[in-house]
């Protein structure tokens, strides 16, 4: 057990609330995988209700958890949300790594229960869940009970899966709850949004903003890297188009909502995205051959679910109903994400946000985004928004301020590397970041141009690259900067930067994918073992990542 007797290190404080178990059960470790915190929160509310029932357990980070205690675990519950595109969450992949490692153990001993959070919207639901499942089976531990996979709307799931995880462990199943589990959440705070500027030049479909909210009413602390999270408001011309469409009335009076047919239209339900559960219910409603095609046929129903909404659906697949029938099969209205822009070293009174309006044309119909369309256009200067903050602790600055920064990102990828240089500049720290980002056109997308020049100017930024895809005739993006600077990049990673990937996914991927060819150039690695060092790189934190 070399390995893993290196493994057994100063732990890091488990949440325990050491109780004297009254029903005879061996302690149960609870470890979660999360990336905006909500499978903390259902791994927390775990352990408080074992707490609550008698029953000892302890809570842990999976990435602050010593692998090596696994053997000698009898009862586990793994909690793990999924990140990218199926991904595991960053604090899981070390988790995982060592799970998976050659070393590791068989786990005859361990039975386990997994709940696994994700977002139906996405074609690997639940992935990560999945992904650790698998492996704890393949290590011959044995499952308590079947997986339970969570939609964005996880609370009611996750709460019975703690229930039930505690009727089969201890075999008790309580006529009367000593205790009920609950999942509260955090409540979203009211601001105001004071300023508002356009960053992209001309007129433009997509425009971008900077947008300010005030952060000295209900202050809030947040680090550099930090998110936002802000409920929005559906556009009003597509709940029109809906409401003509279906042929109803818009101030009619939901029996199953106290509200009307509009307003929970526009602020309670998702029309901007259609997803699987949205089409299985409509099909209960509507008994449609064509409809049910579409849902067998796992390529066409996935190009459909990209590229229509609630009022495609309605129209492609029509079908009378009643208000309330309609509001049955839609979903909660989710929260959108931003990322801050502003330092909270420099400039803690503000909450500075960037964000790109999505607005394009298909189908021969105008189509726009929820959030973005909310707060770039909905909201006026002055107007009152409601947030709640997402720590995103993988995503932070590094511990030690001498650490060099790679900062890779496209559009508005941009907004934690300015939340960034307005921190390193707030406290002296020169010529360690290095830009290397991209848009269309520079002429009217070089979003803080003026500003980001300065930080170059006063040393703030050691270097900045930019790559404009559209403005030669062969497109270049940011990973062409990682090949034309790539002796520069590997002295910075010699001495010790990390790199840091923001903006779409597509774009983390490429860069991702040009990083092992480097490696594979520079280092005479083989591709296997170029992308074993691009994994070690990611689950060591050295590669860090923020893409959506
Ligand atoms: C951690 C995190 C940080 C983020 N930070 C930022 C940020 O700093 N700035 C920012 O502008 N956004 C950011 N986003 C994205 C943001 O949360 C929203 O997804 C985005 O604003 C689109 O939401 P929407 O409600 O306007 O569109 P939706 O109503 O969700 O979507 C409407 C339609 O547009 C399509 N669509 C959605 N997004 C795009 C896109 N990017 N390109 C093309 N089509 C799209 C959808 O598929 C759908 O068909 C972040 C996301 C995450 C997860
Ligand atoms: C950038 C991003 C990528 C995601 N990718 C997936 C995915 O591939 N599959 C999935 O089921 N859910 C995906 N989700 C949804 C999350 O798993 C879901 O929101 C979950 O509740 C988050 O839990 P957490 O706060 O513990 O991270 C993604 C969410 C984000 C923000």
């Amino acid at each position: 057990m070399g390995f893993f007797s290196a493994l057994i290190k100063k732990k890091d404080k488990p949440l325990n609330l050491n109780i004297k178990a009254d029903i005879k059960c061996p302690p149960i470790t609870i470890l979660y995988g999360t990336k905006t915190g909500n499978a903390q929160l259902v791994a927390q509310q775990a352990h408080k209700y074992y707490h609550q029932c008698g029953i000892e357990s302890e809570c842990y980070n999976m990435e602050k958890y010593d692998v090596g205690r696994l053997p000698a675990e009898h009862k586990l519950l793994v909690v793990v949300s999924t990140d990218g595109e199926g991904e595991l969450p960053p604090n899981a992949r070390k988790f995982f790594a060592l799970l998976q490692h050659e070393e590791m153990p068989m786990l005859p001993n361990l039975q386990y229960a997994v709940c696994a959070l994700g977002d139906s919207s996405y074609d690997n639901f639940c992935g990560a869940g999945k992904t650790i499942e698998k492996q704890l089976q393949k290590l011959g531990a044995q499952a308590i009970m079947s997986r339970v996979d969570c939609d964005l709307d996880f609370k009611k799931p996750a709460l019975q899966w703690i229930q039930n995880s505690y009727d089969t462990i201890t075999g008790v199943k309580k006529e009367a709850p000593i205790a009920e589990p609950e999942i509260t959440e955090p409540d979203f705070i009211s601001t105001t949004l004071t300023k508002r500027q356009q960053l992209t030049k001309g007129e433009t479909p997509q425009a971008v903003y900077h947008i300010e909210l005030d952060n000295t009413t209900n202050k809030v602390d947040y680090a550099a890297g930090d998110c936002i999270e802000i409920i929005p408001s559906n556009p009003i011309k597509l709940v029109d188009q809906i409401i003509d469409t279906l042929n109803l009335n818009q101030s009619q009076q939901l029996i199953s909502n106290s509200h009307t047919l509009e307003y929970a239209l526009l602020h309670q339900f998702e029309i901007t995205k259609l997803t699987r559960p949205v089409i299985r219910r409509y099909m209960k409603i509507n008994i449609n051959e064509s409809l049910k095609r579409l849902y067998n046929d796992k390529e066409a129903l996935r190009d459909y679910l990209v590229s229509s909404d609630v009022l495609d659906l309605i129209k492609d697949y029509p079908c009378q109903m009643d208000a309330d029938e309609f509001i049955s099969i839609l979903q909660p209205l989710h929260s959108r994400y931003y990322s801050i822009a502003s330092g909270a070293k420099a400039k803690a009174d503000q909450i500075d946000l960037t964000v790109k309006t999505i607005r394009f044309q298909q189908k021969e119909r105008e189509y726009e985004g929820a959030g973005s369309t909310y707060v770039n256009e909905s909201l006026e200067e002055g107007a009152e928004i409601h947030f709640r903050l997402v720590a995103n602790p993988s995503f932070h600055l590094p511990d030690d301020p001498a650490t060099p920064l790679i900062m890779i990102g496209v559009g508005t990828g941009i907004a934690p590397y300015r939340a960034f240089l307005q921190d390193l500049k707030a406290q002296g720290i020169k010529n360690k970041a290095w830009l290397i980002w991209g848009d269309k056109h520079q002429t009217t997308d070089f979003l803080y141009e003026d500003e980001l020049i300065d930080y170059y100017k006063n040393n703030t930024l050691a270097f900045i690259n930019t790559a404009f895809s559209r403005d030669q005739e062969q497109k270049e993006y940011v990973q062409q900067r990682l090949i034309d600077y790539q002796d520069r990049l590997l002295e910075w990673l010699d001495d010790g930067a990390m790199i840091y990937l923001c903006g779409h996914n597509k774009m983390g991927d490429q860069v991702k994918q040009t990083l092992v060819h480097i490696y594979m150039n520079a280092k005479g690695m083989s591709e296997q073992e170029a992308r074993a060092y691009l994994r070690e790189q990611r689950n060591n934190n050295i590669i860090r990542e923020d893409l959506y």
